[in-house]
C-alpha cells in the first residue's frame, strides 16, 4: 500500500499549518500506528525545528536539493529520523528552498511535478505524508497540491480568513483542471477559535465559500498548545487532561480526514 499524500495548505500566514501538521502526525503515531513522513515544504522550517530539531537551517541534502534540478537529491538521501518513533523528516533547507523554488519558475517543463517525483520513489515506505505548506501559492504549494492525494485547508475564523479562501480554492482548481485531476479538500481545520467568535454566522459563512467538510470541534486558541507544539512535544505527552482531549481531537480529525480521502478515490 502507498502513503496517503495530504498537502497541509493556506497562503495566510501564521494560521496553525504547522500546528496542525505536528499535532496530526503525533496523532497517526500514538493511535493509528501509521509509518508518517513529514515533508518541511516551507523555508521557514518550523516543522523540521519541532520534529527534527538537529537539522534545521541550510543543509547539504533537504528539500531544496531534492527540488534543485542541479543537484537532483534522491528524497530518500534528504530524510532524516525525526524524534519520535514511526516519524521520518524531510527538513526545508532554510532559504535554499526558496531559492530552489524559485528556480522552478525558469524550468521548462515538469516544474509542478518535481515533489510528485520525488515522492513517488519513497510512497511505498510510509502509510501517510504530510506536506507543511509555506504561506504562499508559488511552486511550492503547487508541487504539494500535485504530489498530494488531498489538500487539508487550516483556516481561523473571521472574515479576513474567509477573504483568502478564493485564492487558494482557485489555485487548488487550476491544479486540478492541470496537474492532478484526483485532488480533493479533505476537510478544513478552524483552528484559533475563540468564545467570543461568532461560531454559527462564521461556520455558515465558510461552508459556503468551501465544498468540503468542515471538521468539528475547532481548534481553540490556548497558550499551551503553541508550547507543546514548538516544543515538538506530543499533546499526549503534556499530562493535562485539556490537551489529552485535544490530543484525542486531533486523532478524531485525522481519521475523518483519511476516510474523506478513501471515499473520494
Ligand atoms: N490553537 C492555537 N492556540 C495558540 N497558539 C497557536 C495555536 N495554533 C497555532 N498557534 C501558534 O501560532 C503561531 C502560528 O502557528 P503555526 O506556525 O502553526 O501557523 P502556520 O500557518 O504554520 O504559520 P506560517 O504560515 O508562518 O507557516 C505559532 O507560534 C503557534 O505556536
Ligand atoms: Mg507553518
Amino acid at each position: 500500500m502507498s502513503a496517503t499524500i495530504l498537502a497541509i495548505a493556506n497562503q495566510k500566514g501564521g494560521v496553525g499549518k504547522t500546528t496542525s501538521v505536528i499535532n496530526l502526525t503525533r496523532a497517526a503515531v500514538t493511535e493509528l500506528d501509521l509509518r508518517v513522513l513529514v515533508v518541511d515544504a516551507d523555508p521557514q522550517g518550523n516543522a523540521t525545528k519541532a520534529l527534527a530539531p538537529e537539522h534545521q537551517g541550510s543543509l547539504t541534502q533537504s528539500l531544496a536539493t531534492v527540488l534543485d534540478k542541479t543537484k537532483n537529491t534522491a528524497i530518500a538521501a534528504a530524510t532524516v529520523p525525526g524524534d519520535w518513533q514511526g516519524v521520518d523528516v524531510v527538513p526545508a533547507g532554510s532559504d535554499d528552498l526558496a531559492d530552489a523554488a524559485q528556480s522552478l519558475v525558469t524550468m521548462k517543463a515538469g516544474r509542478e511535478s518535481r515533489l510528485k517525483r520525488a515522492l513517488s520513489e519513497v510512497a511505498d515506505k510510509y502509510d501517510l505524508i504530510l506536506i507543511d505548506c509555506p504561506p504562499s501559492l508559488d511552486q511550492l504549494p503547487i508541487n504539494a497540491f500535485t504530489a498530494a492525494h488531498a489538500v487539508v485547508i487550516v483556516t481561523e475564523p473571521g472574515q479576513f480568513a474567509l477573504d483568502g479562501l478564493d485564492r487558494l480554492l482557485d489555485t487548488i482548481d487550476i491544479v486540478v483542471e492541470y496537474t492532478n485531476p484526483q485532488l480533493v479538500i479533505a476537510g478544513a481545520i478552524i483552528n484559533g477559535w475563540q468564545r467570543t467568535n461568532r461560531m454559527d454566522r462564521w461556520c455558515n459563512d465558510l461552508r459556503k465559500s468551501l465544498d468540503a467538510p468542515i471538521l468539528d470541534p475547532p481548534i481553540h486558541r490556548a497558550t499551551w498548545i503553541a508550547e507543546a507544539t514548538e516544543a515538538g512535544r506530543g499533546l499526549d505527552e503534556w499530562n493535562t487532561p485539556k490537551a489529552s482531549n485535544l490530543h484525542r481531537t486531533y486523532v478524531e480529525h485525522l481519521r475523518k480526514i483519511l476516510d474523506n480521502v478513501r471515499k473520494a478515490s
